[in-house]
């Protein structure tokens, strides 16, 4: 099969008390995805990386693509792009279980958000899609910070958000993966909904802080409004249909309904979240932040 990534040792690792999934790992190579299959890989668990540039290529904006990502597939790790929040998404990813059902997927973890009310219709097409399910509400990811939208802004030293200063209890994508692993190779998950949250409440200010310590350097957060932040992101070519529901998101999420923490790692995986500043030191010393490398990247 394409694409197929399977150790030489599957075949002895199994055994008849304990059956293995063949996964689809969709954002197979983005901040939680891409760690899904690290852990997969070094269990020597078969999976396949879902990516529009794996092989087969999964899109999800191109239904022709899933059939070939979903074959021979028995368990998938769903990440929908760019959020669950975004019009059309529901209708997308509900179609897209109902299709790897009908391929012979019977486990699904699905990432979703916390506090996010439009990706309940997610969840719920996920719950009712017949498969063995398993439902990971994230909060914002640490990560977001040096894989995403926000590194750009720390190499400059300003992180610009319409967040005022609430407060958020980073995640770090390191503990959402070893929860989908987990949750994807134990029964024990099934029917689970993990709100998933870090141990402590930090505004943006506190990370920008934790950020600076870390790495040495002058870095701030600005608390902007909602209409700064949609100009500033068309300014930084944000597509136009991405910004609106972009900023609906952020001033929805972080409108101080995520600001208190939760016992969802602990519940999954009976141990303490990893803290942001944990993150933060490890991300500097792995020279992501370096500014003199990074534009050399
Ligand atoms: N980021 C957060 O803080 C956070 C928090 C809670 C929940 N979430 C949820 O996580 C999801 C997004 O995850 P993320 O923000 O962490 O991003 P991410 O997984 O880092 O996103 C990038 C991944 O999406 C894939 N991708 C991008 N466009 C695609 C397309 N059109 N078709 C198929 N794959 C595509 C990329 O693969 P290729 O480029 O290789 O194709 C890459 O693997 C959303 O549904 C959101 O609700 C995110």
């Amino acid at each position: 099969m394409d694409g197929l990534m399977i150790s030489p040792f599957t075949q002895s690792m199994n055994t008849a008390s304990t059956p293995t999934h063949t996964t689809l790992v969709i954002g197979g190579t983005g901040k939680t995805g891409r760690r899904v299959v690290e852990r997969l890989a070094a269990q020597g668990l078969p999976h396949r990386v879902g990516s529009r540039a794996g092989t087969p290529p999964f899109e999800w904006n191109d239904e022709s693509t899933w059939h070939r990502a979903l074959e021979g597939m028995t368990a998938a790790y769903v990440v929908y792009y760019p959020d669950l929040a975004f019009p059309g998404a529901a209708a997308t990813v509900a179609t897209f279980f109902e299709v790897a059902v009908r391929n012979g997927v019977r486990r699904l973890v699905l990432l979703s958000g916390r506090g996010e009310e439009e990706a309940q219709a997610s969840e719920r097409a996920l719950q009712s899609s017949g498969a063995d399910w398993t439902i990971l509400q994230s909060t914002w990811l640490s990560q977001n910070f040096s894989e995403h939208f926000l590194y750009e802004p720390v190499l400059e030293g300003v992180i610009a958000l319409p967040a005022g200063d609430v407060a958020e209890p980073f995640v770090d994508a390191e503990d959402v993966a070893d929860i989908a692993v987990a949750a994807l190779g134990d029964d024990r998950h099934i029917g689970q909904v993990y709100e998933l949250t870090g141990p402590r409440l930090l505004t943006f200010a506190d990370a920008a802080h934790d950020i600076a310590e870390a790495t040495g350097r002058d870095i701030n957060y600005i608390s902007v409004t909602a209409e700064e932040y949609k100009a500033a992101a068309a300014a930084a070519g944000v597509p136009a249909e991405e910004v609106e529901p972009l900023t609906d998101l952020f001033t929805t999420v972080l409108d101080g309904r995520n600001a208190r923490l939760t016992d969802g790692v602990r519940r999954a995986l009976g141990r303490q979240p990893r803290d942001f500043r944990d993150y933060a030191r490890a991300t500097a010393a792995s020279g992501t932040w370096n500014v003199a490398t990074a534009a050399e990247r």
